[in-house]
């Protein structure tokens, strides 16, 4: 039985590799990916904070243009407890302020020997677009309204450790889906642990064929939480523009806030999620932030120990490969 975490991390790892030089979208991961990654999260979250020397002389690069606290965080906390060199910029503070390209950005931080750019755009797949031009993994930390890939990693595992298996199991989403790109990977992700994905909002909140996804949608909040395993609730993205799609957020919330009494229509084994940041009230009834069926905090832990073994996949690659890429 090997002792430190870092024998089991080897030995857990082997000699596997993920698929991708990139972490940009659920649809680009095989199901062993994703076994991969859960096996290896499990480890890093229970070593906590322990420092492991994975990542020495390794340089990750924070690249968030839009507004974070949790995601930005969990990635610079994962690369210092894996003892990588971690350097954070914002849009604010960055030259694409006087007018330079996102591309021209990027290729700097590459010739700084970036080896990991973690990157959150307002636009979707600027991620995609850059990763073909660098040899710097580049890590989707959410772009626009598409998707948010490691935020569905830590959804999975907080669903899997709780349920055992997705198979067949029902997972509802409730709230802004439209704007929502932490909906855009939760429900790829779910459809590929063969999970039954339904949403319910508004009518306003549905995104244009969204049935043809293999998503069903029942705008009637008690019967979309019947029989309901896990319960998601997503924030009203306002500054996205979604109070144009409401009347107000007091007649959202009194249609669709999760409750108690909502909550209790689920299983009784339901867990409570949501991606953080909740507004109390509006997406989920205060006393329910605490609750012993809620797992809001439990996903920001698994969110560390996700983006550990995320970061430590792409950073080693046990078989020296090194990303094809294409000069612009
Ligand atoms: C989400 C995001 O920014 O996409 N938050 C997160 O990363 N945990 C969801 C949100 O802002 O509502």
């Amino acid at each position: 039985m090997p002792n430190t975490t870092e024998q089991q991390l080897e030995k857990v790892r082997g000699k596997r590799d993920l698929s991708v030089f990139d972490f940009l979208s659920i649809d680009d991961l095989s199901i062993r990916d994703i076994e991969l990654i859960l096996e290896l999260a499990e480890i890093f979250k229970k070593a906590g904070t322990e420092e492991i020397e994975l990542l020495e002389g390794v340089t990750i690069i924070n690249a968030f243009y839009e507004n974070s606290t949790r995601t930005r965080l969990s990635f610079e906390l994962a690369g210092k407890h894996l003892e990588a060199t971690v350097a954070n910029i914002t849009a604010s503070t960055s030259s694409v302020k006087k007018g330079e390209s996102l591309l021209d950005t990027v290729e700097t931080l590459s010739a700084l020997q970036a080896k990991i750019i973690v990157m959150r755009t307002a636009e979707a797949g600027a991620q995609a677009f850059v990763a073909r031009h660098v040899p710097s993994s580049i890590v989707n930390a959410g772009d626009g309204w598409h998707e948010h890939p490691t935020q569905a990693m830590l959804d999975a595992k907080t669903m899997l450790d709780h349920h055992g298996s997705m198979k067949g199991k029902v997972l509802t989403i409730v709230g802004d889906i439209l704007h929502s790109r932490v909906f855009g990977s939760l429900f790829r992700i779910a459809k590929k642990l063969g999970a039954k994905v339904r949403v319910s909002c508004p009518r306003t909140f549905v995104p244009a064929e969204v049935e043809t996804l293999g998503v069903e949608v029942i705008t009637d909040l008690s019967k979309a939480l019947d029989g309901a395993h896990v319960v998601y609730a997503l924030r009203v993205q306002e500054e996205r523009g979604a109070g144009g799609f409401i009347p107000s957020l007091k007649d959202y919330s009194g249609a669709y806030a999760i409750t108690k009494e909502r909550l209790a229509i689920a299983r009784k084994d339901a867990i409570l999620m949501h991606p953080g940041p909740v507004i109390r009230d509006i997406d989920v009834a205060s006393d329910l932030v605490t609750h012993p069926q809620s797992r809001i905090l439990t996903q920001v832990e698994n969110g560390l120990a996700v983006r550990k073994a995320i970061i430590w996949l792409l950073a080693k690659r046990m078989d020296g490969k090194i990303k094809p890429f294409t000069l612009k």
